[in-house]
């Protein structure tokens, strides 16, 4: 079995979560509104365990894509915090998640990242699950032993257009709104009919917040991503999303079109409370992907009409962001893994029809979000040397970085309200 990733033990007894939790609760009320957090949010032990008891444990989290599981049997893992997950394909394509443990004496059932068991089997004493969860040998257990009270322990789990979230709460948030309000931006991409380019995996020094509040804001774009700011409308001045006063006939016109294609446009902006936010979004003139020259690495996903489907982006808090091009979409799960390190993965999605070599090529694909990601993963492991440093104050948020602000709000009020 490997090794605990994780730089200290997760599960606290309650009352040293409470301790714990009066800690976040006065460090949150000395926060001055409009300005950066106070050093121990990116680096104190005790915030880290009320983080992923607050925030981790009670919101929908980004786990993995449905092609990732594409058989009966087929399966990913996943661990949050002290929890380790499995995510497998059952009967009639339905997608299942449960605990990863045996509900004998709590082994692990797999250590392995992915594979493909049309049952599992506990390595300790051999006890048998269906991908459903259910137990379905037990030996040498008495005969009157009751199977059916022993299945895994399930997580809650949506599949929203190919993206698999699962979670950990008793009682989950809400599902329905984001389908609701998000599910007609993504329809048109058919995102459940991908296969994946390729995925790479990145660990990262930093708080999971510094990368959270990095993608909040294009205050950076100008500095640090010249890929970004070739391709993207408003990229390096404004925030993208929101930089149609300045770019009015640019916007009026792509929006105009993407009407006309039946795309949905606008936004779906965060709210205090919300925890999800979706947009489209013009590139510049003469690009229609996000490559280093913009120009189209893929055939077209879905059902999108022609090559100018704009950028389409979603984040969900607390792990997630994405951003489609009318050829190819990728996604960002962020794992958190200790007070001052967090996990990324990120992966590239073309069409499940698209031949590699004759359609696309991965490194063609992948190439503009490994170089904007990888930008981003130094300005956050870096962000966070800075923090450490006992000469680190707080500093002011600007016009540009008002979406900071709301992530920052929200996330408050989950460790502290
Ligand atoms: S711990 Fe799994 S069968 Fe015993
Ligand atoms: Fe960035």
């Amino acid at each position: 079995m490997p090794a605990c990733t994780h730089d200290t033990a997760c599960a606290l007894p309650s009352a040293a979560l409470e301790a714990a939790q009066a800690r976040v609760r006065d460090l949150a009320a000395a926060r001055q509104p409009g300005y950066s957090l106070a050093q121990p949010f990116y680096c104190d032990e005790d915030v880290f365990r009320v983080d992923l008891e607050r925030v981790f444990k009670r919101y929908w989290l980004f786990a993995g894509h449905v092609c990732q599981i594409p058989r009966k049997g087929d399966y990913f893992t996943w661990r949050v915090g002290n929890d380790p997950l499995v995510i497998v394909r059952g009967e009639g394509g339905a997608v299942h998640a449960h605990h990863n443990v045996c509900p004998h004496r709590g082994s692990i059932l797999t250590d392995k990242p992915c594979g493909h068991a049309n049952k599992f089997v506990c390595p300790y004493h051999q006890w048998v699950f269906e991908p459903d969860g259910r137990l379905f040998s037990a030996r040498h257990m008495p005969e009157d032993f009751e199977k059916a009270a022993f299945g895994l322990r399930p997580v809650h789990v949506r599949v929203l257009h190919g993206l698999i979230y699962i979670c950990l709460a008793e009682n989950p948030p809400p599902f329905e709104p984001i389908a609701r309000d998000v599910g007609p931006f993504m329809e048109p991409y058919e995102m459940e009919r991908v296969k994946s380019a390729c995925s790479k995996h990145y660990e990262l020094h930093a708080n999971w917040k510094l990368i959270t509040e990095n993608f909040r804001e294009c205050y950076h774009c100008a500095g640090g991503h010249p890929e970004y700011c070739r391709v993207v409308l408003g990229a390096g001045t404004d925030h993208p999303v929101y930089s149609k006063d300045k770019h009015k006939d640019v916007w009026a016109d792509r929006e105009a079109h993407w009407k006309r294609s039946g795309l949905a446009t606008g936004a779906v902006r965060f709210k205090m409370d919300s925890w999800y936010h979706c947009a489209r979004y013009p590139f510049r003139p003469g690009a229609v992907s996000q490559t280093p020259d913009g120009k189209p690495c893929a055939p077209l996903l879905g059902r999108i009409p022609d090559r100018d489907a704009g950028v389409f982006a979603i984040v969900t808090y607390p792990n997630f962001w994405h951003e489609s091009s009318g050829d190819y979409f990728m996604t960002i799960r962020i794992t958190p893994l200790g007070a001052s390190r967090c996990d990324a993965d990120v992966a590239w999605y073309v069409r499940e029809d698209a031949v590699e070599g004759r359609d696309y090529d991965p490194e063609r694909v992948s190439a503009f979000w490994r170089a904007t990601a990888e930008q981003d993963w130094k300005l956050g492991e870096d962000n966070q040397a800075g923090i450490l440093s006992s000469a680190y104050r707080p500093g002011p948020y600007g016009p540009l970085e008002t979406e900071i602000e709301l992530f920052i709000h929200w996330y408050l009020k989950q460790v502290a309200g």
